[in-house]
């Protein structure tokens, strides 16, 4: 089943979308009647924080982001509700990205969980702390598939997965709206950025996406459809071009899929300035604005290609409201189109409360926000979340009754804990890895042995450039029994616009991991970062390691949680790291081809300067503190009928070692004789489970024909007859296996 994490969860993941209330039609019918052509103008409008006037409030403007002054949103909405003729709420929205006060640990980290959960708490809370200021709309969850670690926004998303993305989506979408996101504490989400813009050529920010149909909806939309089976109302379209078509003007992705086929009755708001960007460059000083992907002319046109195209809302640019009627005039756009976009806007505000709640009780601000159980949860989910990766002769857990020295840059720094989109996150608020080490074991120091800065523009001066530090840090070594390194990128260096071409720690980190371990010491090294790097000489040289993402604002005391036990590690990547960057990308659910590498051969796909065929370490990787045992893969039936059928697989999971832990149960399949050729494996069902020393538990999945088709090359969803090799274990390598046969199928199938 699609988005479902194991055996019953898939009543709980079922459809929540809301059928068209009449009487809200009905209310929109009133009012579009009222409308003038302007008043529809403007409602199409989505101005920024630094945009919005009065002016604008009493013109009935559509939306504002990123304004979180209370006060402020509370003046434009009574200038709005007051003042405009017709009195209609603004829909103010904000990137809540992974928490708004309470910053929950990045979203790409969320997926390291392999549990929902986490998504929930923070999607639960984040939506409360939004909507108390007055924000009704979070431009997230952000759920673009990505193979790309150089792009910096891979950390805004749940990774490589369309199965993992999907179940984190959906999970995102319910926690942020509720049943009903008119609710006080509940937000409408807009699943972002439609589409593909996670696949962007070379990983360069907003460059071009070019997919087939069947690429595109198998990877690229599986997450948005779930966000939007889940109830989502809004969409954000995406910057880069998919097939050559602009996310934000295209017309397949936007209408004929989103609209058409998946019945969404929301709206889709651009992403910033995208309207404007579709228009050709000027030529040299005459250009205002943005502008490049030349599939309009100018201004008028961009704006008239984009509503045509399915997008109902422009953001910062103001091609629509500014050239609207002209566009009418001429037959550019049509009145229908236009009211369509204003009724899916209404739509939206209606389902969100706004006008019978237009307001902002401040009163009720600081009751909703940071409290002492939030920040609980973020400390328990964020070290859920960490990966470890590496732990010679068990240097983890660390012993809390010997001294421990804390060192690196990242080792008291409360500023980057918090990642990219930290939201309204405060540094102050952050507990440093030194703080949350000290409080649990006072016999701890700190060096920082060098710098890294989060400076806007790149210099490498900002990069632990130098040694001069080492000296000290190599002294706190020899003075301490235990190390802890905490090495990896600024918050800066992910997120928009921050693409990287080097994957390796950046500066002169490697080296002073090279210093501090010829000291002998047992070192453990606490990466944080947006994205993979490539890790062949920390691994290397470390005893171990924990893969930490950026945990939020609790990220020293999960660290420490996990770091002396308290928190057994059972993360696993959502993502697959690279050896080198040349690697780049390498995923594990690729494509077959007719030469699958092998390195003892040549022809073959391989790079012939590295000795391996796979990644530093596969998606679904991730250790712990016990060790654990996958066996006993069986299915309940080896036949499949495609029209009604289903199988159900199950593994047992026992835990081998000696102390409590968590593993992750994974189910993978293969189509290996298809009509176009199947990944080698796609993930299809995972569930996280805590056991005890010598526990065991058996996990079961339900197979049916939506996990064994795939959408061809003319959009249809096909499920053809034939053998499926499936595949059990804790991470993408699982090899216990099995097969079934699927019969009956065929072409046509309706969207699963
Ligand atoms: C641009 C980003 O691409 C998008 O994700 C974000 O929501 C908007 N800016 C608004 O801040």
């Amino acid at each position: 089943m699609i988005a479902g994490t194991g055996a019953g969860d898939d009543q709980e993941l079922a459809v929540t979308r809301a059928p068209a209330d009449r009487g809200i039609e009905q209310k929109i019918d009133r009012l579009l009647r009222q409308m003038t052509v302007d008043e529809k103008l403007q409602q199409v409008q989505l101005l920024s924080d630094g945009q919005i006037t009065d002016q604008d409030a009493k013109n009935g403007v559509g939306g504002v982001f990123s304004l979180t002054d209370p006060a402020k949103i509370d003046h434009y909405q009574h200038v709005a509700v007051q003042q405009s003729r017709l009195h209609i709420p603004i829909l103010f929205a904000y990137d809540t990205i992974h928490g708004y006060r309470t910053t929950f640990p990045v979203p790409l980290a969320e997926a390291a969980a392999f549990d929902p959960v986490v998504a929930t708490d923070d999607f639960t809370i984040s939506a409360r702390e939004s909507a108390a200021v007055g924000i009704k709309q979070i431009y997230a969850p952000m759920v673009d598939v990505s193979h790309e670690p150089r792009w910096g926004r891979i950390v805004e998303g749940s990774g490589e997965d369309p199965y993992l993305g999907s179940v984190m989506a959906a999970a995102k979408v319910r926690a942020a709206q509720g049943n009903n996101y008119a609710a006080p504490d509940k937000v409408v989400t807009s699943v972002k950025h439609l589409a593909g813009y996670g696949l962007a050529e070379g990983g360069r920010d907003y460059n071009t996406t070019d997919v087939s149909e069947s690429r595109l909806r198998n990877l690229i939309l599986p997450p948005f459809k779930a966000a939007i089976d889940a109830g989502s109302d809004t969409v954000m379209c995406s910057f880069n071009s998919i097939s050559g078509s602009p996310g934000c003007a295209n017309p397949h992705t936007e209408t004929d899929i989103l609209k058409n086929e998946w019945h969404f009755d929301g709206f889709v708001e651009s992403d910033y300035t995208a309207v404007d960007e579709l228009r050709a460059c000027p030529p040299k000083n005459r250009d205002e604005g943005p502008c490049g992907h030349g599939i309009a002319a100018d201004g008028p046109s961009a704006g008239a290609a984009a509503l045509n195209a399915g997008t109902d809302s422009e953001m910062v640019s103001t091609n629509i409201r500014d050239n609207g009627k002209q566009l009418l005039s001429t037959g550019q756009i049509s009145m229908n189109r236009l009211n369509d976009a204003v009724r899916r806007i209404l739509r939206v505000k209606f389902r969100a409360g706004l006008f019978d709640h237009p307001y902002v009780d401040q009163s009720k601000i600081a009751s909703q926000t940071l409290q002492p159980a939030d920040r609980a949860k973020a400390r328990a989910d964020a070290a859920k979340t960490m990966v470890l990766l590496k732990n010679d002769n068990n240097t983890l857990p660390l012993d809390p009754r010997k001294s421990v020295a804390v060192i690196g840059p990242l080792g008291d720094d409360q500023h980057d804990m918090l990642g990219p989109w930290w939201g309204q996150g405060q540094d102050a608020d952050a507990v440093s890895v030194y703080t949350g080490i000290k409080a649990q074991n006072p016999n701890t120091t700190f060096t920082e042995g060098c710098k890294m800065v989060d400076a806007d523009l790149y210099d490498p001066a900002n990069e632990c450039p130098d040694d001069s530090g080492f000296a000290d840090a190599v002294a706190a070594a020899k003075n301490a029994d235990q190390v802890v390194l905490a090495l990896g990128e600024v918050r800066g260096q992910g997120g928009e616009a921050e693409v990287r071409s080097d994957l390796d720690l950046p500066g002169r980190q490697e080296d002073l991991l090279d210093a501090i371990q010829a000291t002998g010491k047992p070192v453990t090294v606490v990466l944080f970062n947006s994205r993979p790097l490539t890790l062949g000489r920390v691994v290397a040289n470390s005893a171990a390691l924990v893969e930490a993402w950026f945990p939020g604002i609790e990220a020293g005391n999960s660290v420490a949680d996990v770091l002396f036990g308290a928190a057994n590690p059972g993360g696993k990547l959502p993502v697959s790291f690279p050896r080198s960057v040349g690697q780049v990308p390498i995923y594990y659910n690729h494509d077959p081809t007719g030469r699958p590498c092998d390195t003892s051969q040549k022809y073959d796909s391989r790079y012939r300067d590295i000795d391996s065929c796979d990644p530093l370490f596969p998606f679904g990787y991730g250790l712990s503190y016990t060790s654990f045992k996958v066996d006993n893969l069986r299915l309940n039936t080896h036949q499949m009928n495609a029209r009604n059928g289903s199988v159900q697989v199950s593994m047992d999971v026992t835990n081998t070692g000696s102390r409590t832990g968590d593993d992750v149960a994974q189910l993978y399949i293969h189509d290996p004789v298809a009509s176009l050729e199947q990944p080698v494996r796609r993930l299809r069902g995972f569930q996280r489970v805590t056991l005890k020393a010598g526990e065991r538990q058996t996990v079961t999945f339900r197979l049916d024909a939506s996990d064994v088709g795939f959408y061809d090359n003319s959009g249809k969803f096909t499920v053809e007859p034939g053998e499926i090799d499936v595949f059990g274990g804790d991470s993408s390598t699982a090899d216990q296996t099995d097969q079934f046969q699927v019969t009956g199928g065929g072409r046509g199938w309706s969207t699963p």
